[in-house]
Parts: C-alpha cells; structure tokens; sequence
C-alpha cells in the first residue's frame, strides 16, 4: 500500500471526456509498479468490458454478480475479475457485453459501500471509471463518497460546461468534497482555446491531450498497449504526475 494510505481513485467527468481511457492508462500506470490493480468499469448502460478488452473465450464473469450476491465475499470479486493477457497484475471489473440495467436485482448504497471497503483488502490500487449519468449509478456516486481522491474530467466544449453545471449541484454535500477533485481537461487539441477553458473550469491541475494514436487504440481495441508520438508523450508525462499526485512515488 502506499506510505500515505491511498489506495483508491474515481475517474469521473462529462459524457465522452476520456474517463474509460485516462482509468484504463492509469490503471496499466500503477500496475507497472508490479502492484496489484483493480480497474472498476461502473457503465451499466454502455457495458465497457467489451469495448476496451478482446478476450479469446466469451467473458462470463460480471460485476453485477458481485452486486447482486446475496453475500459479498473475496471469493465473489475475484471469481467475477477479468484477468488481462500478460500483465499479472491488472484485472477488470464491470458489466459483460449484452447486459442492461434490469439484468440485476437492484443494489443500495450500504451494498455499494461493502463492495468497495472489501476491495481495499483485496487489491493495492482501485481505478473506479464512473458513470457520467450518477443520477442511474449508484456505484458510481458512492464511488464519488468512498474513494480517496476524484479525477474530474472536462473537455474544452460547451456540452461539457453543461454538465457540470447540471451535475454539480448534487455533489453540493460535504461528503463528497466536491471543491477536492483534481480537475483535468481532456482530450484536448492544439487547436483548442484551452486557457479560455482552464478559466471556466476554475482552474485545471492537468491536461490530458489529444492523442492520434490513443484514438486508433479505442477503434482497435488495443488500449492496454504503449502509446507513441509527441503528444503521447505529454499524455503520459500527465498520467504520471496524477499516479504522483494521488498516490505519492511508491
Ligand atoms: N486523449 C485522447 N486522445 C485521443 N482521443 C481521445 C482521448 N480521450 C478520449 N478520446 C476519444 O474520445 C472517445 C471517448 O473516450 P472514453 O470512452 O474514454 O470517454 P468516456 O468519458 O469514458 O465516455 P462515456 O461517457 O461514454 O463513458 C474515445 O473513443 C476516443 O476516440
Ligand atoms: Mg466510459
């Protein structure tokens, strides 16, 4: 475990901002480190399991088994894990391919607290990639509450402007410590007006930037692997310093 106790991230952020890539780059980040990571897919209605990770045999295991277990156990989690093809210490929790919002008995808070207090005995790091509609995941909001740092992703467009000033206010409660979160801007492109958007965000602690590659990767499925190029090279200086920020240099 880290020297300063933290353990756990949630990446959340607007629509479409990159929040599935920067958890997935994060997540391959910390597990360089020869610790065991977990990377939390909460998409319930986009299942993302399927969509960022080609599996030679259909995958069965599912997060909402986890959810919906009558007990949650170690046994249960890691059962439900996906093991990623050679990298030992990265594995994936989320909805399987097909698999809707009604395919589960619903789940609580209390539940959603259990799951990520056992994780903390499971596994060295937890990247939680959460929803952008909190109003529908219960998982993703109790992430908000329970993990130890939240990365807040925006885009340098109006629609992201939107969202937040929609969303916020339902993160208004001391709980979630809203005025906490690292905020990133991502996804952004040379051609941006990205110091008009740092502003209007109130401040940006980082830039996760456009990356060609990083595109071609989601279209490939093939995120897991390095990337290259010059802004490749900014994207990962970034990802670095928010493994830094959040879990000191272990
Ligand atoms: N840094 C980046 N460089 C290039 N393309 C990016 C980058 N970040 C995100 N994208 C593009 O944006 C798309 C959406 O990214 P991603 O799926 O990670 O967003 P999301 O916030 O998880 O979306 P959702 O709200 O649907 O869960 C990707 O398919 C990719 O094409
Ligand atoms: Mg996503």
């Amino acid at each position: 475990m880290s020297s300063k106790g933290k353990q756990m991230l949630a990446v959340w952020g607007s629509p479409n901002s990159g929040k599935t890539i920067a958890s997935i780059k994060l997540a391959k980040e910390l597990s360089s480190k020869k610790k065991n990571v977990l990377l939390i897919l909460c998409d319930d209605i986009c299942p993302a399991l399927p969509t960022i990770y080609k599996s030679k045999e259909p995958i069965e295991a599912s997060i909402g088994d986890v959810l919906a277990a009558s007990n949650i156990t170690q046994e249960v989690i890691l059962k439900n894990c996906v093991a990623i093809n050679g990298n030992p210490y990265l594995s994936l929790l989320g909805y399987k391919a097909c698999e809707n919002p009604y395919f589960y008995a619903e789940y609580g808070k209390d539940r959603a607290v259990d799951f990520f207090v056992l994780l903390r005995h499971i596994v060295d790091y937890v990247v939680i990639d959460c929803s952008s509609i909190l109003t529908e995941s219960v998982l993703s909001t109790v992430a908000l509450e329970v993990a130890d740092n939240v990365l807040r992703l925006g885009r340098c467009d109006l629609k992201s402007i939107s969202y937040f000033m929609s969303m916020l206010p339902l993160l208004g409660e001391q709980k979630f410590k809203s005025e906490s979160h690292i905020k990133v801007l991502s996804n952004a492109k040379p051609m941006q007006d990205i110091e008009e958007y740092k502003n209007a965000y109130g401040g940006i602690s980082h830039i996760l930037p456009h990356v060609q590659d990083i595109e071609e990767q989601a279209a490939s499925i093939t995120l897991f692997d390095e990337i290259k190029g010059k802004s490749a090279k900014d994207f990962d200086y970034s990802i670095k310093a928010i493994v830094k920020e959040v879990f000191g240099n272990e």
